[in-house]
């Protein structure tokens, strides 16, 4: 197997990406995650100020994401438009409860979004940071990711745009090899991977503002009390049914949050991961404590396959 070069893949896309775009203005939809800031800072450098990289709060990020990803965006010297969704994604998630269809109103969400600043902004090209996974997995009928829309027959025109992803031969070791390669911060190359459908994947059930609350706080409490870990993937998910617990010396029928900490390289397997007691207990008091709504507190031991990382 031919070893794969960070550097040659680089010229080699950089040429690929000026022939491609011409002289047309493009943006790029920046989440902030692994995949999607390395396609934006690639991107950027063949075709510098004639990208505009777009961050839409969709209300489902992780606490403090969006002032942060918004910082790493200007320090890159990226210009930037920051688009304030969450009305309309909370609106589009209003009583579906099945995963599939959430992700595909999550997908025609974002389309549409990302369609509407293209137009205002004039520009046909948008970039993605899609990987090879995202695009196997998809293809598959494992999980309709939302960035995948030519492969599965969905022509980008229909949202009025031409898609161009620069990353969508590479697993994610080579795209973080790529990122440091590029001079990358490592905040960014090395961060935790982040699906584009964010929390709304993490709350079973109906997508609300106040469920979205419950698993964005367990998510910090999980990734403060395994930062030392090193795993592929940390992370909280809020179930769809509840049970009985006790709380103030009182029943209360609340909520129940898994944690889920896998081990992994280019997350087509995974493997969960046998963490210390003594984390997962903290884990667990902290949440219930921090957290009034929460009654339980489990761990997921399956690996990948037969589960997936994700639980929609
Ligand atoms: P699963 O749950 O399929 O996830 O084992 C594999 C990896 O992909 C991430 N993931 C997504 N990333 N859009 C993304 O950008 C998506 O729709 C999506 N679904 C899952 C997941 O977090 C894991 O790293």
């Amino acid at each position: 197997m031919k070893l794969f070069e960070a550097k040659v893949f680089i010229e080699k896309s950089l040429q690929e990406i000026r022939e491609s775009v011409g002289d047309r203005n493009v943006i790029s939809a920046c989440s902030g995650g692994v995949d999607s800031t390395v396609a934006t800072f690639l991107v950027h450098k063949a075709v510098g100020d004639r990208l505009v990289a777009v961050f839409i709060d969709d209300g489902l990020r992780r606490e403090g994401e969006p002032e942060f990803v918004v910082r790493i965006l200007k320090d890159l010297g990226i210009k930037t438009r920051f688009i304030d969704a969450k009305e309309e994604f909370f609106k589009i998630f209003a009583g579906r409860v099945d995963a599939e269809e959430k992700r595909r109103a999550f997908r025609h969400e974002f389309y549409s979004v990302l369609g509407k600043v293209a137009k205002e902004e004039k520009i046909l090209v948008i970039v993605q940071g899609t990987i090879k996974a995202d695009v196997i997995e998809t293809v598959k009928g494992i999980k309709s990711q939302h960035n995948v829309l030519e492969q599965i027959g969905i022509d980008p025109l229909v949202y009025g745009y031409k898609i161009l992803e620069p990353l969508r031969e590479l697993f994610k070791p080579e795209v973080r090899m790529v990122g440091r390669e590029l001079g990358l911060p490592a905040e960014i190359s090395e961060r935790m991977p982040f699906p584009g459908p964010a929390l709304s994947l993490r709350v079973l059930g109906v997508v609300t503002p106040e469920r979205v609350k419950i698993v964005r706080q367990a998510t910090q409490i999980v990734e403060e009390e395994t930062l030392q870990l090193g795993t592929f993937q940390n992370f909280a998910v809020l179930h769809n049914d509840k049970a009985t617990g006790i709380k103030n010396d009182e029943r209360l029928y609340g909520n129940i949050i898994t944690v889920r900490i896998v081990d992994s390289t280019d997350a087509v397997t995974a493997k969960a991961r046998e963490v210390p007691y003594e984390i997962l207990f903290k884990i667990a008091k902290r949440i219930t404590k921090e957290i009034p709504s929460v009654v339980r507190c489990l761990y997921d031991i399956t690996d990948k396959p037969p589960s997936t990382i994700e639980f929609e």
